[in-house]
């Protein structure tokens, strides 16, 4: 048996359905007109990317990063490389880069930075879920679902050694 016991569900798949549709509508008027290229970050964001692009009512592309985040000993993070870039250019266009959950910061700030150099007209940032409680480093959060306490969770992308991913709603899980 790999799973851990759930805690408490802290959103239901409803709850982010409809959080999804508001940040979908606001996103599609802020961005009419215009193409927006969503780049996701293997695996985590996979699930929300699609759900919000489901929503939007703007012209959508979507590209893919994959990454890989190193600890140092005392576990601290902050080390982060590309493992797997995008397919294609992101010059000239307008980015959102679309993450599932900004913790520390260490890895949307390494992607902003990594992403901006490559000259798009524009780079935002949209994530499902922020813990500000925990951020080490500051990074411009546009566009967010939930804000989130100071407790581990998984599910609709999250995982836990790669496992609960696949769960259609977001539950603290009991790691002590
Ligand atoms: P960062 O600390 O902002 O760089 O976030 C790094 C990564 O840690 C995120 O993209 C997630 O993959 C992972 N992470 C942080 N908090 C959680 C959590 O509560 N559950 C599952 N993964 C998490
Ligand atoms: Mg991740």
């Amino acid at each position: 048996m790999t799973e851990l016991p759930l805690e408490r569900v802290l959103f239901t798949e409803e709850q982010i359905d409809a959080r999804i549709r508001e940040l979908a509508a606001e996103i599609s008027e802020a961005y009419k007109g215009r193409d927006l290229k969503l780049i996701g970050v293997l695996k985590g964001s996979i699930f929300f990317l699609t759900a919000l692009a489901r929503q939007l009512s703007v012209a959508v592309k979507i590209d893919l990063l994959a990454i890989s985040s190193f600890s140092n000993q005392k576990g601290t993070p902050g080390v982060v490389r590309i493992s797997k870039d995008l397919d294609d250019s992101i010059e000239g266009e307008d980015v959102m880069l679309v993450e599932d959950i900004v913790d520390t910061g260490f890895t949307s700030r390494y992607l902003l930075q990594a992403l901006a150099s490559r000259g798009p007209n524009s780079l935002a940032l949209c994530t499902l879920l922020d813990r500000k409680t925990r951020r080490i480093v500051q990074v411009p959060v546009d566009y967010r679902c939930f804000e989130i306490p100071d407790r581990f969770v998984v599910g609709f992308g999250l995982d836990y050694r790669q496992l609960y991913r696949n769960l259609g709603f977001i539950a603290v899980l009991n790691v002590s």
